[in-house]
């Protein structure tokens, strides 16, 4: 196991009708923005919920977060705050609202640009925010990461900071989510898995156990929730899923990959592909890309996740990634570039722009742009397995 420094200072308060308690875990000493997205919340009822439990609150609202949320809308919240003089945020909606408003936080506490505090990789002061969660999948609602998009070089981003002083998660805001959204978020869940497990092995028992967990878990309510979404034990145990897959609790000690992500971002950048979509095209390809250095722990999660026990060690090690692809189909999203009409040239873009960067991502530092283009490669022919 490596040495690590574990705290996570988010308080999370579960459950329905939960979020009536805004009105004590806010500070009512503080001039508040309340961020939001486009307008869901309108649809379903939180908007009113947030609006009567901030009664008595001093607050202002910032709408139009996007989903993928852009650096020059968020540079309008952060002149908003500014001159509001506002010192604390609640960001009501999804990742996209969230990651936002952790960007509005840092731009509020300094003078800095904000895309040079995205660029620069950490926020280094921010103003405190907190959470109405209402998308199970990215975990912002307990760590300290934001991935925000310039839409005008059409880059995407991620940037580090401090952590949601509190975010409330009701299952019941899950009821309106299109079966789109909720496929998106699953895969999104489940890659964050298997971005801080499919690694080095032998570091950690219990993470491995823990991230394995999370993983069955996942595979087992994923087809009860398409056919019954509205449960609210069934929509508990995916919400809470998607937070421990990415609150820090399943990565103590051990290395992570991340490089399914990085290249994720690119594809939504260049294509706005969906997230957690992205996500689910190029992790398979990753594997059949790098089967051998991952071939240990590939082994080890086909047989613990999916029960493969015959055949040689290659054979199981393709067995595995095959039934990775196959969940993620499962959901009902597509796994290969040509079915969502993305070309050839959009891999010769991401290489491009990776071999500019001198990235070299992945657990091992070798995910560079021409491992990327083989990786993309192979995400880009037809998928062919029944
Ligand atoms: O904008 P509104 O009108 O609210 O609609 C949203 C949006 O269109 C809608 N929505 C939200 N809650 C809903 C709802 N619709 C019906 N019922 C509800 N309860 O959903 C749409 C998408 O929302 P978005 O916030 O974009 O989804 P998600 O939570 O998946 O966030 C994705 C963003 O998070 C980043 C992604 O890159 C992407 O930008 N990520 C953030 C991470 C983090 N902070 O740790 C890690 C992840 O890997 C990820 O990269
Ligand atoms: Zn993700």
């Amino acid at each position: 196991m490596k040495n690590f420094i574990f705290q996570n200072p988010t308080k999370l308060v579960f459950g329905k009708g939960e979020i009536a308690r805004l009105s004590e875990l806010l500070p009512d000493d503080k001039k508040l923005m309340v961020t939001y997205g486009g307008g869901s919340v309108t649809r379903n009822g939180i908007y009113d919920q947030v609006k009567t439990a901030l009664k008595g609150h001093n607050y202002i609202e910032f709408w139009g977060i996007e989903p993928n949320p852009r650096v020059e809308t968020l540079r309008k919240a952060i002149q908003m705050g500014k001159e509001n003089h506002v010192d604390y945020l609640l960001a009501v909606g999804g990742g996209s609202v969230l990651d936002g408003t952790k960007l509005i936080a840092a731009g509020i506490a300094t003078d800095a640009d904000a895309w040079d505090i995205v660029l620069s990789g950490i926020a280094k002061k921010q103003i405190p925010f907190a959470s109405v969660m209402t998308v199970p999948a990215t975990g912002s609602e307990m760590n300290g990461g934001a991935v925000i998009t310039r839409e005008e070089t059409k880059e995407k981003y991620s940037f580090g900071g401090d952590y949601p002083q509190f975010s409330i998660l009701d299952p019941e805001v899950t009821y309106t989510l299109s079966e789109h959204q909720i496929a998106c978020g699953l895969a999104d869940a489940y890659t964050h898995v298997l971005e801080q497990y499919m690694t080095t092995p032998g570091q950690s028992r219990i993470m491995d156990r823990w991230a394995e967990g999370v993983l069955l878990s996942i595979l087992e309510i994923a087809p009860k929730i398409k056919a019954n979404p509205r449960d609210y034990d069934l929509m508990s145990d995916y919400m809470l899923a998607a937070t421990l897959a990415l609150n820090d609790f399943i990565r103590m000690g051990v290395t992570q990959d991340w490089a399914t992500h990085q290249i994720g971002h690119e594809l939504t950048a260049l294509h706005g592909t969906t997230h957690g979509h992205s996500l689910a095209i190029v992790m398979p390809g990753l594997f059949r890309i790098l089967k051998d250095q991952k071939k240990a722990k590939l082994l080890q999660y086909g047989e613990r996740i999916f029960g493969i026990t015959k055949g040689s060690e290659d054979e199981r090690a393709d067995k595995a990634i095959e039934m990775t692809e196959a969940f993620y189909r499962s959901l009902g999203l597509t796994t290969r570039l040509s079915e969502e009409g993305i070309g050839k040239e959009t891999i010769e873009t991401i290489v491009h722009r990776f071999n500019e960067r001198g990235v070299a991502f992945g657990e091992n530092h070798n995910v560079t742009g021409d491992v990327t283009r083989k990786i993309l490669e192979s995400c880009y022919l037809a998928y062919s397995h029944a």
